[in-house]
């Protein structure tokens, strides 16, 4: 991690390596933390947050589902991403806010303690999310099973989501795979374990339903609006693993991961290995689109 600029904590800009949190911080030991991942993207006409006020709302979403009271409004934090962003002199960046309960009492519940918020940028390299961009990723179906919403919110963007997601992603690297994709609980495929999947079959385009227990990606909402623009549609429905593995295509959305391409499951080779014109084509109109240049969605920019 390069320490560039400062971190935003609780209406203060700090320096970077200073942004420190106690070693009781409630969300620490307990997971009681929603957070946020958004990306800024150098445009012909400068910096520009993607789609800030979706990611916002998201996060708000997300606290409300653990019923988290924030002591800030979304005009606040949305201005304090902006000037994290701009304290960065990033150009381009991955953001971070995270609201999490502190430090306060200890024990299970959370809710004597305060909602602290914290927002973080940092360069973000290719190399983290390269597998799928250039050649397709190799993804593993997990053992682990998607947890669902009859055990937790899954449409919050909850870091306690993420020991599930962790887990299936540690699984397929140890056995040599990019990435993994997880099932729920009826066998269906959901997502990967930070990313939206999508497959292509006899030129139709599906992807999971919401009901499968996946987050609501603003990637995958966005590649969605994009292929309809451009006179296609998305069918969502439940997807079985054999699904996977007859498609022509297979891709992955996220705001990390942007739109890649996977190649592999389970190490049956997905039609002849190479990314497909469907995913290619997505690709770019997506950078398009978040850098700027495609006006018909500049009102998914937030110019700094
Ligand atoms: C579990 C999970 N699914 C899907 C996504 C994609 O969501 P988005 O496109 O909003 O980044 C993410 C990334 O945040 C994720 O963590």
């Amino acid at each position: 991690m390069r320490e560039v600029g400062k971190i935003w904590m609780n209406g203060k800009l700090v320096p970077f390596k200073d942004a420190k949190v106690h070693i009781l911080t409630h969300a620490l030991h307990y997971s009681t933390a929603v957070f946020e991942g958004i990306r800024c993207y150098n445009t012909p006409r400068g910096s520009a947050i993607f789609r800030l006020p979706e990611h916002v709302d998201r996060l708000f979403r997300s606290a409300k589902l653990y019923s988290m009271k924030m002591q800030f409004t979304k005009e606040q934090i949305t201005d304090a991403i902006v000037k994290t962003v701009r304290a960065s002199t990033l150009k381009e960046c991955y953001i971070r806010p995270i609201a999490y309960y502190g430090y306060g009492t200890m024990g299970l519940t959370p809710t004597p303690n305060r909602v602290d918020v914290s927002i973080a940028c940092w360069e973000w390299k290719v190399g983290e999310s390269k597998a799928g961009k250039i050649t397709g990723a190799r993804c593993k179906t997990s053992s682990w099973l998607r947890i669902d919403s009859r055990a937790q919110p899954m449409q919050a963007k909850a870091a306690s989501n993420y020991a599930n997601a962790a887990l299936a992603r540690v699984e397929a690297l140890k056995n040599g795979y990019d990435e993994s994709i997880m099932l729920n609980y009826h066998g269906k495929v959901t997502e990967g374990s930070a990313e939206n999947i999508f497959i292509v079959k006899n030129g139709q385009i599906f992807t999971p339903p919401l009901a499968s227990g996946i987050l609501e990606g603003i990637t995958r909402d966005s590649v969605i609006q994009i292929i309809r623009a451009d006179g296609g549609e998305v069918i969502e429905r439940d997807l079985d693993r054999d699904d996977l593995y007859s498609a022509d295509e297979i891709f992955m959305t996220g705001t990390a991961a942007e739109v890649k391409s996977v190649s592999e499951v389970d190490d049956v080779i997905i039609d002849n290995g190479r990314m497909g014109q469907t995913t290619k084509r997505l690709q770019h109109s997506f950078m398009d689109a978040a850098t700027g240049r495609d006006e018909r969605f500049a009102h998914w920019l937030t110019h700094l």
